[in-house]
């Protein structure tokens, strides 16, 4: 009996972290929190060193942070592909629609990078480091924490078309924008739930003119946004020009990690189409958004689930990928 127990003790042992944390989805391999702990023990304590300090200096990079892992993700899995420069072979994800002019904190993710290459060569993927620094970013403006899986590994290239097709635009319909995250494994709910990222950052007067005064060709605001919200906005983001004007995704508590964002969606104070169209164009969505916005505690639940989910896309593991030595490049051989 006492035999067969400790049999059964190892064997769980062994395969625990493989069991506990292997996460869905799409070929993702075997992710589990304690990846580092024999091989850079630091590692965690040095991101998160460095978002503190980025944030401090500038508080919006929290939600640049976050969203670079979201961009990441969503195009060939989270492999860092977001991250690399063009050069000869390839053509940087940087310029894509939604990323040009728009997807920031790569410098935070250098500095990051370049520490944790002193500290254990070699060792830590630049992926992991983005999800690192995405849950660090929560936690910082206020929201939950969650043990991030770790043990990605980085890509050899990068997907400007995948870039560009495949992360949602702010003006996209309801329906594009659920099946745009089904095709990365994800439902309504992770949908529903991880928009509520928006509870902090900015967007740039660009991404939402046409709610402002030609919604849908008829040359009148988007009737599902609150008249005088809309009109504050106009003051800012006149018809033409003023494009990189920047707006809060959510005007109440604008660096606060709060259910504020799905508070707004139910007063029709939604910033981008793709927001607000959560709450009107879908009875699961809106019946989401309405328990988020009375129950923080229920949303921050499921956030941690649903990117969990989501940093678990087709990640590269084992010997697949590599780790890289600069995030912005491909390692030379
Ligand atoms: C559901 C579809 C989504 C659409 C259409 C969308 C679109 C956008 C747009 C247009 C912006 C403003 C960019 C700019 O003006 O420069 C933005 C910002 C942001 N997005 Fe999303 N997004 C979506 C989902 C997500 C998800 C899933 C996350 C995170 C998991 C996320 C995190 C963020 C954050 C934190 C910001 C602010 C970034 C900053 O201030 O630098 N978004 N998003």
């Amino acid at each position: 009996m006492a035999h067969s127990m400790g049999f059964i003790a190892l064997l769980s042992l062994l395969s625990f972290a493989p069991l506990c944390f292997s996460g869905n989805t799409l070929g993702g391999g075997h992710l589990y929190p304690q990846f580092y702990d024999h091989s850079c023990p630091k590692a965690q304590e040095i991101v998160r060193y460095f978002v503190v300090e980025a944030v401090a200096e500038d508080p919006r990079m929290a939600a640049s942070l976050l969203r670079l892992h979201f961009h990441d993700c969503f195009v060939k899995g989270c492999d860092a592909s977001v991250l690399l420069d063009s050069s000869a072979t390839i053509r940087s994800e940087k310029g894509s629609n939604p990323n040009r002019n728009s997807a920031r904190g790569f410098e935070v993710i250098d500095g990051i990078k370049a520490a944790i290459e002193e500290e254990c060569p070699h060792t830590v993927s630049c992926a992991d480091i983005l999800a690192l620094a995405a849950r660090d970013s929560v936690v910082l403006t206020g929201g939950p924490y969650w043990d991030v899986p770790l043990g990605r590994r980085d890509s050899k290239g990068a997907s400007l078309r995948g870039s560009n097709n495949n992360i949602p635009g702010p003006n996209s319909k309801f329906q594009t924008i659920l099946t745009k995250f089904k095709l990365q494994g994800l439902n309504i709910v992770d949908l529903v739930t991880l928009s509520g990222s928006h509870t902090i950052g900015n967007a740039q007067c660009t991404n939402f003119r046409q709610r402002l005064y030609n919604q849908s060709g008829n040359g009148k605001p988007d009737y599902t946004l609150n008249k005088s919200y809309a009109a504050r906005l106009r003051a800012r983001c006149p018809t033409s020009g003023s494009d990189q004007n920047l707006f809060y995704l959510d005007f109440v508590s604008p660096v606060k990690f709060d259910n504020n964002y799905f508070k707004n969606l139910l007063a029709y104070k939604g910033l981008l189409s793709s927001d607000q169209v959560l709450f009107t164009k879908n009875d699961v969505s809106r019946e989401l958004v309405k328990k988020y916005a009375y129950n923080q505690e229920l949303f921050f639940e499921q956030f941690t689930k649903s990117i969990i989910k989501m940093g678990n896309i087709s990640s590269l593991t084992g010997y697949k990928g590599e780790i890289r030595k600069n995030c912005r490049k491909v390692n030379a051989y």
